[in-house]
């Protein structure tokens, strides 16, 4: 529309604008031709939470819609995954009993190397990855064997760090995500999978990982809550972002196939600078306090927690993660199907 100038020559008339960016926003087919960020199914990566037994679904209350299961039933969550485009999907296991060390994380019967074989068999297009930490399997809940005063004894947490890597690779990992924040654990795993063969089987490094609030409904579906103290003796202050970015870059010169930054919204600058500082591949893992935030504010109907959603992952994208692990990877995937419709 064309501002007219008034007669009444001492009026003040805004100037006409000249650059008009609403141009570009007039019509949904306009808005669509000039989006910047696109999702694709393919970037998603499902977390999957695996338990003993079969036929179970043990719904997890803070995770609306997803269960630890089985590893049968695993089977049929990857193979509705699959069938819905994502991209793949990362194992966490509940074991059937916890040790000091954590031994159910890498004893070849452990529950995700049940799962991982079964889903290595189904041969389903799906990037199969199993989250490599201690936590889950260890009975004080530390990401690492304990020294005599408590705390985490990180060299040999590394050891066994690389052994559950290995007995996953050979249970059919396609990628392992160390994500228990010892010094050296990129460079640990790397060579105990060469040496034992797995030098196909990449590496999925969260390189900076918060001591996050946000991982609460996580502890509770895989019963992982340290028994004592919190993880802040090894995972990052969420307060440092040049200590962040060295994390990022001592896991690539360890060898790092792929960047994880977790959790995602609250550290996009560091997706960012990821991105633009390395030329691997960045994802981002959108937490479970985020999902569950999202989905507790939308069924009080504060908010629309599909547009939420879409929102959220989209700025993670937009930040410079090609790869987003998500628990709103199936219900993105049929909305991006829905709106293609
Ligand atoms: C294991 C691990 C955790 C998460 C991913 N891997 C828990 C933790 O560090 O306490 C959290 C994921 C989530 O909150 O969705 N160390």
């Amino acid at each position: 529309m064309i501002v007219a100038a008034r007669p009444d020559a001492n009026t003040h008339t805004a100037p006409v604008p000249r650059d008009r960016p609403r141009r570009l926003r007039r019509s949904e087919a306009i808005r669509r031709l000039v989006r910047e960020t696109r999702l694709d199914p393919e970037m998603f990566v499902a977390p999957i939470f695996v338990r003993p037994g079969t036929g179970v679904r043990d719904p997890i209350a803070s995770l609306p819609g997803h269960d630890r299961v089985s590893a049968d039933e695993a089977v049929r969550d990857a193979e509705r995954l699959a069938e819905l485009g994502v991209g793949g999907v990362i194992l966490f296991g509940l074991p059937a009993s916890k040790d000091e060390e954590g031994s159910g994380a890498w004893i070849a019967e452990g529950i995700v190397q049940q799962a991982l074989r079964r889903l290595r068999d189904r041969d389903l297009p799906l990037a199969l990855i199993a989250d490599t930490c201690l936590c889950e399997y260890t009975s004080h809940g530390h990401c690492g064997p304990l020294t005599g005063d408590g705390r985490v004894a990180n060299d040999a947490a590394l050891e066994l760090l690389a052994r559950t890597a290995v007995a996953q690779a050979a249970a059919g990992a396609d990628v392992v995500a160390p994500s228990a924040m010892m010094d050296g654990q990129v460079a640990a795993i790397r060579d105990g999978l060469d040496q034992a063969g797995f030098t196909e089987t990449a590496i999925m490094a969260y390189a900076a990982k918060a001591a996050s609030a946000f991982y609460g409904p996580f502890r509770e579906a895989a019963d992982s809550t340290p028994a004592f103290g919190d993880r802040r003796g090894y995972q990052m202050d969420p307060a440092n972002g040049r200590e962040s970015r060295r994390e990022v870059a001592l896991d690539v010169a360890e060898g790092a196939d792929i960047i994880l930054i977790k959790p995602a919204m609250p550290q996009l600058d560091l997706v960012a600078a990821a991105r633009e500082r390395y030329d691997l591949p960045i994802a981002a893992y959108q937490v479970s306090g985020e999902f569950a935030m999202l989905v507790a504010a939308a069924e009080r109907g504060w908010l629309d927690g599909r547009r939420a959603m879409l929102e959220s992952v989209t700025g993670i994208v937009r930040a410079g993660a090609g790869i987003v692990i998500t628990y709103a990877a199936a219900d993105l995937a049929s909305w991006l199907r829905d709106e293609a419709r």
